[in-house]
């Protein structure tokens, strides 16, 4: 791939701003942890697992630049730096796993001197940016083997290197196709309100020289009804512990389609994404985000002033309209309760 999503570089966390995309292809950098934390809220970097990276490095800034000399005092700040990290973007749960990790490596090693503790802590974040690249890999090599040759894919919003470290869950699955000689083509929904799949998945996937068609969302039935997708293939940003799947809002509507269809629909993410304490998806926060992202395209207002709008950035797809969860460890397909504990167990 020929772009970075998000990298530790000369101490400081840098990002391609995937606002500006695919018009202009800018690298933000920053420096303190409320910079990386507004970069989340305002989705300069966004897609679960890039999240979670994200966090993990916002942490880690923020670790480095902690100003007390003594334990009690470095880990109150730690404490409100994690906590400010966690209140960027509810649905996501990378974002909390990174979190967490970052915790757990800090407890680890609390009795050591704050220097080498601050050290510890930005290793961890390169670290987690790094497994994300190969988790992604992994997924990819499982969920190829479920792609059919000469397949078309139908994916939804972007679940891409973008949203990743790098080649992503859902288009790591088509990536991985497309390597393999499947000979794929890929359909991508446009994605409104945010326009993920135009700006972002087209974008990456014509980079790679992988065949994509985009779509707007309302034409996803009539395609699957002409019998022109094969199969779909989507990210996560929140996995119950019974198969029920967060993802892109509008993302059920694709699952419904499916299978009135006939059409296999399968999930693409890492175990990072699973949230086992939730027993089912209905548990999930559903982030709501601002009424401009409806009303207006770059700034152009496209409804009348003043309409009141509704605007969940995701939905929740009911596990019996997926046909398999691919993560890095293997597919879940069938009994999710037990093959995802299992999957989670390997990590
Ligand atoms: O609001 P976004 O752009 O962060 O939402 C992204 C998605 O819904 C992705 O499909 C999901 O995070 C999986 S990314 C590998």
């Amino acid at each position: 791939m020929s772009f970075r999503t998000i990298q530790w570089h000369d101490g400081k966390v840098v990002m391609i701003d995937q606002t500006r995309l695919p018009a202009e292809e800018v690298y933000n950098e920053y420096s303190d942890y409320q910079g990386v934390a507004q970069a989340i809220r305002g989705m300069i970097i966004r897609g679960a697992p890039a999240i979670g990276v994200a966090a993990a490095m916002g942490v880690a800034l923020g670790a480095r630049d902690i100003i007390a000399t003594d334990h009690d005092g470095f880990f109150r700040d730690f404490e409100i730096i994690c906590n400010v990290m966690a209140g960027t973007r509810p649905t996501a749960v990378n974002l909390f796993w990174a979190i967490d990790r970052m915790k757990r490596m800090a407890e680890l090693h609390k009795t050591l001197p704050l220097s080498a503790l601050r050290k510890i802590l930005i290793d961890e974040a390169i670290r987690v940016e790094e497994e994300d690249l190969a988790i992604c890999k992994a997924i990819g090599s499982h969920g190829a083997a479920l792609i059919p040759h000469g397949a078309t894919v139908l994916t939804h919003c972007n679940a891409g290197g973008l949203a990743t470290a790098g080649y992503g869950t859902a288009l790591g699955v088509i990536r991985a196709a497309h390597e393999a000689g499947k000979g794929i083509k890929v359909f991508a929904d446009e994605t409104r309100p945010w326009l993920q799949g135009a700006r972002l998945t087209a974008w990456e996937l014509m980079k790679d020289n992988i065949p994509v068609t985009l779509i707007s969302d309302n034409m996803a039935g009539y395609f699957m009804k002409k019998g022109e997708i094969t199969c779909c293939v989507v990210g996560a940003d929140r996995i119950a512990a019974n198969g029920d799947t967060a993802n892109k809002i509008g993302t059920y509507s694709v699952a419904v389609l499916a299978k009135e269809n006939g059409i296999p629909f399968y999930v693409a993410a890492p175990v990072s994404t699973l949230d086992l304490t939730l027993s089912h998806g209905d548990q999930i926060p559903i982030e709501e985000r601002t009424s401009l992202e409806v009303t207006h395209i770059k700034g152009i207002a496209i409804a009348p002033e003043g309409v009141a709008v509704k605007n969940p950035a995701f939905d929740v797809t009911p596990a019996r309209y997926i046909t398999g969860i691919i993560t890095e460890h293997g597919v879940a397909q069938g009994d999710y309760l037990k093959e995802l504990k299992a999957l989670a167990e390997k990590g």
